[in-house]
């Protein structure tokens, strides 16, 4: 059986307090279910970094910042270095998550770059990608998906592999706003990715985890989960409850499971 991804992006929400308390009940939820069946990972806002990474075992979940600049230092106000999520000993950096292109203008060339320095400081990379509404109804999604992951990947050599991640998250299923993917689309739209990092990477790519992002929930989890090329969960709104998400991680797991 596959290992199960399960993950949550915690965006602009939780102050430290809340995301180290929260960080301490989602591990005592979780913490009996084997680590060789799951991989549980949460990224908090940057000011909670410091405290959750010093304050809750790590051997139970991964911690990953939202963003990073692709150089060490400099002249980048505003910015945080790979050096400085490195003091924090983090496990993994998310890149291009779909706030990031579409409210803060990021591109897939500064993606790209980004990519390139967190692999090249050995953090896990999570690479997220997605169509917009007018791409989909443009009958594009394929292409801009290549296109995300050709650009998002470019001259990264295939011995950085076991440190990439991908999530695929529509744009238009993100958030209050967002209509969910139906698990036929996501699924259809994994094989695209997942012929595309084959031919990115060959026949290494296999081991490239795939999540789904995008207006997760306890009615569509399972269907998701039980596709054959999503590997994860990338969860917000409804993970931002410690029991909820303990609750959804074992409902799709055991879903998994009697599949
Ligand atoms: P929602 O699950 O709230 O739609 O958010 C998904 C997301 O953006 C994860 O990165």
């Amino acid at each position: 059986m596959k290992k199960l991804y399960f993950g949550t992006n915690l965006k602009m929400y939780k102050n430290i307090h809340q995301t180290t308390s929260y960080l301490k009940d989602l591990i005592s939820l979780t913490k009996d279910i084997s680590q060789e069946e799951i991989e549980l990972f949460v990224i908090p806002s940057y000011t909670s970094l410091s405290s959750a990474a010093g304050s809750i075992d790590r051997n139970y979940v991964k911690l990953g910042a939202q963003n990073m600049c692709w150089e060490e230092e400099g002249q980048f106000t505003g910015e945080i270095s790979p050096l400085m999520l490195k003091e924090m000993n983090l496990d993994l950096v998310m890149i291009g998550h779909s706030e990031r292109r579409h409210v803060f203008g990021e591109t897939d060339i500064t993606e790209n770059k980004k990519v390139k320095c967190a692999l090249e400081h050995d953090f896990t990379t999570l690479l997220c990608i997605g169509e917009s509404l007018e791409e989909k109804n443009f009958d594009i999604s394929n292409e801009v998906l290549r296109t995300q992951l050709k650009i998002g990947f470019h001259n990264i050599p295939t011995e950085k592999i076991s440190k990439i991640w991908v999530a695929y998250e529509p744009v238009w299923s993100i958030g209050v706003n967002g209509v969910p993917a139906s698990y036929q689309y996501a699924e259809e739209k994994h094989k695209v990715i997942k012929e595309c990092l084959q031919e990115l990477f060959g026949d290494a790519a296999k081991a490239i985890p795939v999540l789904y992002g995008g207006s997760v929930n306890p009615q569509n989890a399972n269907d998701l989960i039980t596709q054959p090329s999503i590997d994860g969960l990338f969860v917000g709104r409804s993970a931002w409850h410690a029991d909820d998400f303990n609750k959804l991680i074992r409902d799709a797991k055991k879903a998994y499971e009697t599949a």
